[in-house]
């Protein structure tokens, strides 16, 4: 019998091969960290702080209001939610420069819609983000994965190489990087961009967290071409629930995932809960700086117990280096903490909780890596 619906190891073979479906989705797993009922859960990078009251009587209310109009399709252009972006990223960046979909998710395979496909390639540097070869794969598009140094920064000469040979029509490179929380220095973004004959995405999903003197790419948007900035309201303004990602980049950029958008692909309910949330960025992002320090306090700790902790400037962090990580995350379950294993073997990445949920974090992994 099928393992049920949900499953992580349910995929279509077995009966299913009388169906049609494309060679290389045979046997593969849906993507998805374990979604477990468990009492601590640092797997996902969420920010573990929920909207205060004030946020959520706005966004009742205007849901409410956008409830009246749900007989019509919503604006396709989002006009009011992109401008709010553009101005909650600054930089000059103006409404033609500004894209949104469901997540950032969605607004990358977009990116990969409009500029790869069949005979083209997309690249990136491991470990990198899990999601990418889905994108690209879903996108009919080659993926090439080079490597990263030990210390997790970008090896340049060797991205340089890999872009040389495979000219690939986009570059995905996540900074602060899922899983290690390597930022990059802004002199590589633009050696990145000088060399790449397509789209460089530099994937911001938590560029609110970065550590004081860390810089955003959106400082190259505007003499960089073919830069693309993408970011989340998932992450650092907790809005994981409510699915909105955005881009910015050349208005050509953002035209070309105009035409490969689904019509009317941003809900109304999406768009007025997103601007609404934007009217609450201060209240949202007071949460960041104590994610930041409960990050810094918790990379120290696991170091003063003699483990390796990539430097972080995410809500997350890598640590390392065991001999059996699934032993030591099977642990840390038992004790009710969901961490993720992810990345180079041997490392474990857990997501930065309130000060009560990294408390119960430290005194389980004590407990395991003291039996
Ligand atoms: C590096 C990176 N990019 C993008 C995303 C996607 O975020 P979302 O689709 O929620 O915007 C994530 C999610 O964890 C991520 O880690």
């Amino acid at each position: 019998m099928a393992p049920p619906f949900g499953s992580a190891s349910r995929t279509v073979d077995g009966p299913a091969m009388t169906l049609p479906l494309r060679e290389e989705l045979r046997g593969v797993p849906p993507y998805g960290a374990p979604q477990l009922d468990v009492a601590v859960a640092l797997n996902v990078n969420e920010n573990p702080y929920p909207p205060g009251e004030a946020l959520v009587a706005d966004v009742a209310a205007a849901v409410t209001e956008t409830t009246r109009t749900l007989n019509r399709y919503p604006d396709r252009e989002f006009r009011v939610l992109r401008s709010g972006l553009a101005d909650y990223l600054g930089h000059g960046v103006t409404s033609d420069q500004l894209w949104a979909a469901n997540g950032s998710n969605e607004v990358m395979l977009q990116v990969l819609q409009a500029f790869g496909g069949p005979g083209r390639v997309a690249v990136s540097f491991a470990p990198t983000y899990s999601m990418y070869p889905e994108y690209a794969r879903n996108a009919m598009t080659g993926w090439v994965v080079g490597h990263r140094e030990s210390d997790f920064s970008l090896d340049l000469p060797h991205a340089l190489e890999v872009i040389d040979e495979h000219r690939p029509s986009v570059v995905l490179l996540p900074s602060p990087n899922n899983p290690t929380g390597t930022a990059l220095p802004l002199a590589t973004v633009a050696v990145v961009c000088a060399a790449a004959p397509g789209v460089v995405v530099i994937d911001e999903a938590y560029a609110e967290f970065r550590r004081q003197g860390t810089p955003s790419a959106l400082e190259l948007l505007a003499t960089t071409p073919n830069l693309a900035v993408s970011r989340t309201m998932s992450k650092a303004f907790a809005l994981a629930g409510a699915r909105l990602g955005y881009l910015a980049a050349s208005p050509e950029i953002c035209d070309a995932l105009r035409v490969v958008r689904l019509p009317y692909h941003l809900s109304s309910v999406t768009q007025a809960v997103a601007a609404v949330a934007l009217g609450h960025a201060k209240e949202l992002l007071a949460s960041v700086d104590t994610l930041r320090a409960e990050r810094d306090d918790t990379v120290s700790w696991l170091r003063s117990h003699g483990l390796q902790v990539a430097d972080s400037d995410a809500n997350f962090c890598l640590f390392g280096e065991f001999e059996d990580r699934h032993a030591v995350w099977q642990g840390l379950l038992d004790r009710g903490v969901l961490i993720r294993e992810t990345g180079p073997d041997g490392w474990l990445r857990v997501s930065i909780g309130t000060r009560s949920e990294m408390a119960a974090f430290r005194s389980a992994l004590l407990e395991v890596l003291e039996k």
